[in-house]
């Protein structure tokens, strides 16, 4: 079965009198979504840093870019798998940590749910550091399809390791730890509505149910002293000295996110990193920064001519499948969303979330066919051409 055929699906089901249940725009996904969450959610999801130029600027960058068509090259069947560390992917989807996805279901069980589409759709799960479902319990409704898991480096060493440990022996295969956020950034939505979930004691069951983070709390910690520990502990402001203690924590593959340059793409592989993830958040750190999309040529190219043969991640504005397509042309091994699932989750739930991630398949697929690059082997930086 090609992804394609999702459309397949959709037209014959609108045959037998069943229209389709959800939106197949970004803008109408984020409209419908947003109107399905609480205020403090939605600011706290939809928000970014200052502005937001630079939030918006990573989706409106990929209006700039124009993939060439190609004719007399069609091909019945598509190749759109990818290796990462050892696992081939039938398609190059991730699904982007995301934070508080564990309250964007009403049941407050986002995180399992996201799993769950993560099996249906077989798009592994970035799991964050900020569940509202212990990591363990994440891990085991991820099934067969590979999960990695995304580390918030805390400033004590021995809850860092106790993480990486338990998301080690929980089966996630990766750990990706990310750069940007050892503060928040500047955050004017939330900053009007007082708004932090996290200050609020919400998205912190892989600390509360931490032995390391127990200890620091105390036996049956109310909700103020769990916060005023997270706070204490929560950003380690890492540095490059810190990477080899990083390292050290664990055997399996290490992905840093928020590499946005190339000499840093080439420092983090020679400091023993096994995979690149360039991203700038969704814009939700730095404002006034580019698109991130303009940022993954170099990275890529760093990477790519290291001669390590390690993956590059991208995300950060990805909205369609054509998006995917110009990501993967420019140099990404496999390309994450986080917002559209987030809100595929608050609006439908577990259908909800499938019917997004299908869609950005089935798109990806479709214009990977009618433009003529059947693999993404095909899919070169040639491939794409910069429109004013
Ligand atoms: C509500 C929200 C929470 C996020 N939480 C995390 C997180 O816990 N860890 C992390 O590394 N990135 C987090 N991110 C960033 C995403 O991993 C990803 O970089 C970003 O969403 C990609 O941009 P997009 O939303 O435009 O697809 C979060 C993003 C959003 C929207």
């Amino acid at each position: 079965m090609s992804y394609g055929d999702y459309q397949n699906e959709l037209y014959l089901a609108a045959l037998g009198g069943t229209l389709p249940q959800f939106p197949f725009t970004h803008a109408e996904l984020e409209s419908h979504a947003l109107a399905a969450l609480t205020p403090e959610l939605r600011t706290y999801v939809a928000g970014g840093a200052g502005d937001e130029v630079t939030q918006r600027g990573n989706a409106t960058a990929f209006e700039r870019l124009a993939l060439v068509p190609r004719m007399l090259r069609a091909s019945a069947e598509r190749d759109l798998s990818v290796e990462l560390f050892g696992r081939r992917l039938d398609s190059p989807l991730l699904m982007a940590p995301v934070g508080v996805v564990g309250l964007c279901t009403p049941d407050q069980h986002g995180d399992l749910h996201a799993a769950e589409a993560s099996v249906a759709t077989g798009v592994p799960l970035i799991g964050s550091t900020l569940m509202s479902d212990p990591l363990e319990d994440v891990a085991a409704a991820t099934g067969d399809v590979p999960a990695w898991f995304q580390l918030y480096t805390p400033k004590d060493r021995d809850l860092a390791a106790s993480l990486v440990s338990r998301a080690e022996a929980a089966g996630y295969e990766a750990i990706v730890v990310t750069l940007d956020t050892w503060v928040p950034g500047w955050r004017p939505r939330d900053l009007a509505s007082g708004n932090f979930p996290q200050l609020r004691g919400k998205a912190l069951a892989n600390y509360t149910s931490d032995p390391v983070f127990q200890t620091m709390t105390g036996p049956d910690p109310d909700v103020g002293t769990v916060v005023l520990t997270w706070i204490s502990t929560f950003g380690h402001p890492l540095s490059w000295d810190d990477l080899p203690w990083l390292r050290s924590l664990t055997d399996l593959p290490l992905v840093l996110k928020g590499i946005c340059h190339p000499d840093d793409a080439r420092r983090a592989l020679d400091a023993g990193a096994d995979g690149i993830y360039c991203s700038n958040h969704g814009g939700r750190q730095a404002n006034g920064g580019g698109a991130a999309i303009d940022w993954l040529p170099a990275v890529a190219e760093a990477v790519h001519s290291s001669g390590t043969g390690a993956p590059v991640v991208f995300d950060s504005g990805v909205r369609t499948g054509a998006d995917v397509v110009k990501a993967l042309a420019l140099g990404a091994t496999a390309v994450a969303v986080g917002r559209p699932y987030a809100y595929g989750l608050a609006l439908g739930g577990v259908p909800g979330a499938v019917h997004v991630l299908r869609s950005l398949q089935a798109e990806t697929d479709l214009t990977m066919a009618v433009d003529g690059y059947p693999t993404i082997a095909d899919l070169t930086p040639d491939a794409v051409v910069r429109v004013p």
